[in-house]
């Protein structure tokens, strides 16, 4: 069995199975021609061809244990109806959703494939082009973070907008969440029926529900995903991300039904072995800076991480996205560093 697979059904291996959040992007200059090529960004999601070709770039150049369909998790938004366009230098735009009628206005769950068709082709390529070892991930962003750029039009630093709207207007909220969520099944589903090995759940802004709102909108939405997808596909291992989730991390498996939990580096790889791992696999941690600055420091903390979390199931990542301005010779430092023998 791939290795990545082995981890998710909590095997726990001599050297984990590696890959990278953004392993595909700009500090790949072999990524930055084939988005020339493409045009833009959103052009080049929707080319499954030369989306396939980035998707694999990373897997050629490093190794990876594993691939992500490249894509993006504002597709989805997109699929439903929304307009997206991509700033450079800023980040994305969204027509924004701030009202009943805004809602009442999207696509239905199952008018979000004649939009994602070419994603889920991209995914079909992938399948049978990646190498026999090589694991395939599919994605979808989690409900509140697509959220909360449905409801700002854009990247907040503190959620602010769509925190407004759930506290002053909690009905149209509900209701754009639960869209969102009927569409991520459908759209997981299409990827898994294409071939994706297993899917994660993007909640890169988990960090910011507190109390009550952590159990509502990022625990119950990502059980209930979890729940129907294995229904449709018994056997489907899922990894859920709730960035920054803190306390939130320990016992996230068992309310969701995750296989695997990825961690960011806000959490030390000794708290995670100690309050998440022992309920399943972990991802995660190393800080994506060291990608940027090497050197020993990056050695250190490969090894500190690998050690801290060998007595159980773990996959070797980052704690967050790989920046553009990394350098691609830390990449395979870090690889290196994470398959050398360990001393017996
Ligand atoms: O990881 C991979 O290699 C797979 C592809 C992938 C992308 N985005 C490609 C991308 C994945 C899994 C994502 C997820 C994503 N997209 C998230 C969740 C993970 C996270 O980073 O927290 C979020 C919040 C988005 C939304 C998004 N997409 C933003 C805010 C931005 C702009 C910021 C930036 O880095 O430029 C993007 C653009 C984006 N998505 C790029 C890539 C490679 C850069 C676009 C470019 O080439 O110009």
């Amino acid at each position: 069995m791939k290795t990545l697979m082995r981890a998710l059904a909590g095997e726990t291996l001599p050297v984990p199975p590696i890959w990278m959040m953004r392993q595909a992007g700009r500090y790949l200059p072999e990524y930055r021609a084939t988005r020339a090529q493409a045009g833009d960004f959103l052009s080049l999601c929707y080319n499954s061809d030369l989306a396939t070709e980035v998707t694999l770039q990373p897997i050629r150049r490093f190794g990876f244990d594993a691939a992500i369909l490249f894509a993006d998790i504002l597709l989805v938004p997109q699929a439903l109806g929304a307009d997206l366009w991509f700033v450079t230098g800023e980040g994305p735009r969204l027509s924004t959703i701030t009202d009943q009628a805004g809602v009442d206005a999207l696509k239905g769950k199952d008018d979000i494939h004649e939009t994602l068709a070419p994603i889920y082709q991209t995914v079909r390529n992938l399948s049978s082009a990646l190498p026999a070892e090589t694991a395939l991930i599919g994605f979808a962003g989690a409900p509140w973070t697509v959220a909360t750029y449905m409801v700002a039009g854009r990247g907040t630093p503190d959620q602010g907008p769509a925190h407004a709207l759930k506290d002053d207007n909690r009905p149209v909220f509900d209701a754009l969440m639960a869209r969102i969520e009927a569409a991520t099944i459908e759209y997981l589903d299409m990827q898994v029926q294409a071939g994706a090995e297993t899917v994660k759940l993007f909640d890169s802004w988990a960090g910011s529900l507190k109390g009550q709102d952590f159990q509502d909108y990022a625990v119950a939405p990502a059980a209930r995903i979890i729940a129907e997808l294995k229904r449709r596909h018994p056997g489907l291992p899922v990894i859920a991300f709730p960035r920054e989730a803190g306390q939130g991390y320990v016992g996230f498996h068992a309310a969701t039904g995750a296989d695997c939990v990825a961690v960011d580096d806000s959490v030390s790889a000794e708290w995670v072995a100690a309050n998440v791992q022992p309920a399943g696999c972990v991802q995660g941690n190393l800080k994506s800076s060291h990608m940027v600055t090497g050197g020993q420091a990056l050695i250190d903390e490969v090894r500190r991480i690998r050690d801290a979390l060998s007595g159980g199931p773990h996959i070797f990542n980052l704690g967050h996205g790989i920046t553009p301005d990394a350098d691609p010779d830390n990449v395979a430092l870090m690889i290196e560093t994470l398959r050398e023998r360990v001393p017996a």
